[in-house]
């Protein structure tokens, strides 16, 4: 379905995220006929380019990283047309009349979109530069990225800041995992379908495990990364978003704050972490060929973690007594994304024990790569040698499944990007909950920052503390693939 028309200024346009992600999602956009061709791209930056030098970099951003779709030189034309450019740097007032200029001053009944991918210390004197231009009302809309603060004080300065000048339902809070189709997924297998709800508890439900395993080391990202570690970077925003999308009771429609109310309940119902040993953190080591973490960071008496595992509670009658293990590192065995909800096992076994063992039930749902939704079950062995069980996994690849296989998997970006130009915040975080999310992290943090991290091995499944933290529990975890 097409967007209305719009006007989308990208604060930091000549950088990282906008060359790599957002350029070539706007273009796929419009390749598959959701942007209008009178849609308007404005890049911001400090770089003294004209839009004929912006039209270039944009053009090589498709080329590097816009795939197969991007050679198609008419929609190119098309696609380059709508940008346009604004040398501008934020912290100078002078500049300002620039990006005036290049803009009607009032939205009209064009939807206009402040994309700030950008540096947080400059997230303030954009709010405040925008406003201050007159360049915003009521169909005027901001969006952020995380670091949304580094704990919770600075993360509700940083609300502060944005208050002051937008409401709530202007403010689009990016956490790019609820963009991935399988996240999205999450919600539609939980209430579009029947038959897992009366399951979905303390009753059946024995742990639910959640994986965030990176391959890359942390490359040239030392400066921003150390010092705020696995944490900070991947815990208090994905993973933590990924356990309140399994944990939250059904909202009563499929509306941005009837959900957001939902998750708000599931991270206040968050239980502190009383035991040190349910958290173990990780740094990697150095392997053939490969620098360890302090020579990535140049870092040598860093203690960050590039690694983490811990094991949450959710305090509710619906999940008492449930572990919530999550486990997030970089340069680990591979890269796995996934949620996998483990049940109990059949209450009695009818079966002789030379059957063999049932396997605990799993519903697994795949992030990364590969996207899929897996459920593990016990079959009988074919052949006839009597009544011996064997596992099996009935497996929904959305490749091989939906007719996908020669469909390209949308990148997050593309779906959040739409939905901001739309205002439907319903995948996007709302203030409180990236609050309660650092007032859970805040604790933990607060005792264990400082402490040295486990070595682990590049290429492993992290520190054998993490292995252990489930070992003592009489669990595993799931085999990274
Ligand atoms: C980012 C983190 O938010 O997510 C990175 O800052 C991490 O450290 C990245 O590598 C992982 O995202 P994805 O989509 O590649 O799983």
């Amino acid at each position: 379905v097409p967007v209305d028309p719009f006007d989308l200024v990208v604060f930091g346009a000549t950088g990282d995220l906008a060359r790599r992600k957002l350029i070539p999602a706007l273009y796929h956009r419009m390749h598959d006929g959701q942007m209008p061709e009178d849609a308007r791209i404005v890049g911001v930056a400090r770089a003294q380019l004209d839009a004929e030098g912006y039209r270039r970099m944009a053009e090589a951003a498709l080329d590097e990283f816009g795939g197969e779709d991007a050679r198609d030189a008419e929609m190119r034309r098309k696609f380059l047309a709508t940008i346009d450019y604004v040398p501008l740097d934020v912290m100078e007032e002078a500049g300002w009349s620039r990006l005036k200029d290049a803009l009607p001053t009032a939205c009209g009944d064009r939807p206009r979109a402040f994309y700030l991918s950008v540096a947080p210390r400059f997230f303030g004197p954009i709010a405040e530069g925008v406003h201050a231009a007159g360049l915003t009302d009521a169909n005027s809309r901001i969006v952020i990225e995380k670091p949304l603060g580094h704990d919770l004080a600075s993360a509700a300065a940083l609300n502060g800041v944005f208050a002051g000048h937008f409401s709530e339902h202007q403010i689009f809070r990016i956490d790019h995992y609820l963009g991935k189709e399988t996240v999205q997924n999450l919600m539609a297998l939980r209430f579009a379908n029947a038959f897992f709800e009366p399951l979905w508890n303390a009753r059946h439900i024995d742990h639910v495990q959640i994986t965030v395993a990176e391959k890359v080391g942390v490359e040239g990202r030392g400066p921003y990364y150390d010092g705020i570690g696995a944490m900070r970077d991947m815990v208090q925003n994905h993973l933590l978003q990924l356990l309140c999308l399994v944990a939250m009771e059904p909202p009563s429609q499929f509306e941005p704050d009837a959900v957001r109310d939902e998750k708000l309940k599931v991270l206040r119902a968050l239980a502190p972490l009383t035991r040190l040993e349910d958290v173990v953190r990780g740094q990697y080591a150095a392997g053939p060929g490969m620098p360890s973490y302090v020579e990535d960071a140049n870092a040598p008496t860093s203690r960050t973690e590039t690694f983490i595992a811990l094991k949450a509670e959710v305090a509710n009658w619906r999940w008492a007594g449930v572990p919530f293990y999550l486990r997030t590192g970089k340069r680990m065995k591979s890269r796995v994304s996934e949620v996998a909800v483990v049940f109990k096992s059949a209450p009695h076994s009818i079966f002789p024990a030379a059957s063999g063992r049932a396997a605990q039930n799993v519903l697994a749902l795949r992030l990364q790569p590969d996207e899929a939704i897996t459920l593990g079950m016990t079959i009988k062995e074919p052949g006839p040698g009597g009544m011996r069980l064997a596992p099996a996994v009935l497996d929904m690849t959305f490749a091989d499944t939906l007719g996908a296989s020669n469909m390209r998997m949308p990148d997050a970006y593309e779906r959040l990007v739409m939905d901001v130009i739309r205002g439907d915040q319903t995948l996007f975080m709302r203030g409180d909950e990236v609050e309660a999310a650092w007032a859970w992290v805040d604790a933990i943090t607060a005792r264990v920052d400082g402490e040295r991290p486990e070595l682990y091995e590049p290429g492993s499944a992290g520190p054998d503390d993490a292995l252990m933290l489930m070992h003592r529990d009489g669990r595993r975890w799931r085999e990274l693939a």
